[in-house]
C-alpha cells in the first residue's frame, strides 16, 4: 500500500495529521504538491507526471486541494479515477462541492432539505426575489465562495444593490438565499468518512458576525446529533461523490438545512475541538479498500 496526501502545504495541520496516521500505521505515504503535475497526451496513451517520482505503485490518494487549483486538480483526479486508485473524493464531487448552487440543486433534487434559495435573472430587479426569501435580512452568496468570505447578510435594497453591483462587475456568479435567524450564528460540521459520521462539531460565529466559520473567528464543541441529521449528511456526501466530507448544516425552525459539503474539510478544528483522530479514521476506511484481495 502506497498513499500520496495531494497537497500544498506539507506544514499544514491536516496534511501533517494525515501523515501521522499513515506513518502510525506503517503505510509508505508522500505528500506530492498537486501543482507540479504534468499531464501528457500523445497518440493512443496518457500519461500523468510527477518530476522524478514514480506515481506507478500508488493505491491511493488523499487530494486536499485549494480553491484557486480546483479545476486543474480535478483533471489530475481523473487520471487517478481513470487507473482506478482510491480517492476519498471523487474529480466530479470535487468540482461540484465548489459550485455552491450546482451542490444545493443536487441536494434538493435527491430530496435533501436546504434553505430556499434563488439564482436570480442575470439582469433586472432582485425585489421581488427578496420577497419570495421572506423579506430583509437575506443572504447573499458569491457561488464559489470559501471561509465566510463570499457570504452577506443583507439588511435593506442599498445594501443589496452595492454588494450585487460588485458582483456583476466582476462577472461573479452569485444567488440569494433566506436567512434562517433562529440559527443564531450556529452551525454543525458533519464530518463523514466512508458512509459514516465519525465526528461532529457545532460552530458558533464570533460576537457581531453570523458566520460561524472558524476563519470568521468562530469557536467549536463537540456535540452528538441525531441519527436524523447523521442520515442526512451521509446522504449528502455520498450524492456528492465524496468518501470523505465535512456538511454544513444549520438547524431551522423546521429542521436542518444543508448549507454546503466541502470537499477537502479542515481537521485542525474538528479534531481539537472533540478530540478524535478523524485523519486516523480516514486511514482507516482506506485501508480495506486498497487492499487487493
Ligand atoms: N442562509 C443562512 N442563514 C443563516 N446563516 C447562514 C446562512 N448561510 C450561511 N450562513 C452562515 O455563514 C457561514 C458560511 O456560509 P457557507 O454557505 O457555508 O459559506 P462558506 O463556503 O464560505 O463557508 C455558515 O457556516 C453559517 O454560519
Ligand atoms: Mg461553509
Amino acid at each position: 500500500m502506497k498513499i500520496a496526501i495531494l497537497s500544498k502545504g506539507r506544514y499544514l495541520y491536516s496534511t501533517q495529521s494525515l501523515l501521522k496516521a499513515c506513518q502510525k500505521r506503517q503505510i509508505e505515504v508522500d505528500i506530492l504538491d498537486y501543482s507540479r503535475f504534468r499531464m501528457c497526451l500523445q497518440s493512443g496513451n496518457n500519461l500523468l507526471e510527477y518530476l522524478n517520482f514514480s506515481l506507478d505503485d500508488l493505491t491511493g490518494i488523499i487530494p486536499r486541494i485549494g480553491h484557486p487549483q480546483t479545476q486543474i486538480s480535478s483533471y489530475i483526479l481523473d487520471f487517478f479515477e481513470q487507473k482506478n486508485i482510491v480517492s476519498t473524493i471523487s474529480s466530479y464531487g470535487l468540482l461540484l462541492s465548489r459550485d455552491k448552487f450546482r451542490s444545493l440543486m443536487k441536494l434538493q433534487f435527491h430530496h435533501l432539505p436546504i434553505p430556499n434559495s434563488i439564482f436570480p435573472e442575470q439582469y433586472g430587479s432582485l425585489i421581488g426575489v427578496v420577497e419570495e426569501l421572506g423579506g430583509y435580512p437575506v443572504v447573499l452568496k458569491t457561488n464559489g465562495g470559501t471561509h465566510g468570505e463570499g457570504v452577506f447578510l443583507i439588511k435593506n435594497k442599498r445594501e443589496l444593490q452595492r454588494q450585487v453591483q460588485i458582483f456583476r462587475s466582476r462577472n461573479e456568479l452569485f444567488f440569494l438565499q433566506e436567512y434562517i435567524a433562529e440559527s443564531k450564528g450556529r452551525d454543525l460540521r458533519v464530518f463523514v468518512v466512508g458512509g459514516e459520521v465519525v465526528a461532529v462539531m457545532e460552530r458558533k460565529s464570533a460576537q457581531g458576525s453570523f458566520k460561524a466559520n472558524l476563519h470568521q473567528g468562530g469557536t467549536a464543541t463537540a456535540i452528538s446529533i441525531q441519527t436524523e441529521i447523521q442520515e442526512i449528511a451521509i446522504k449528502a456526501a455520498k450524492i456528492m461523490g465524496l468518501s470523505v466530507a465535512g456538511v454544513d448544516i444549520l438547524i431551522s425552525k423546521t429542521g436542518a438545512k444543508i448549507l454546503e459539503v466541502n470537499a477537502s474539510p479542515g481537521l485542525e478544528g474538528i479534531e481539537k475541538a472533540t478530540q478524535i483522530d478523524v485523519a486516523g479514521q480516514i486511514i482507516e476506511w482506506m485501508i480495506p479498500q486498497m487492499s487487493t484481495d
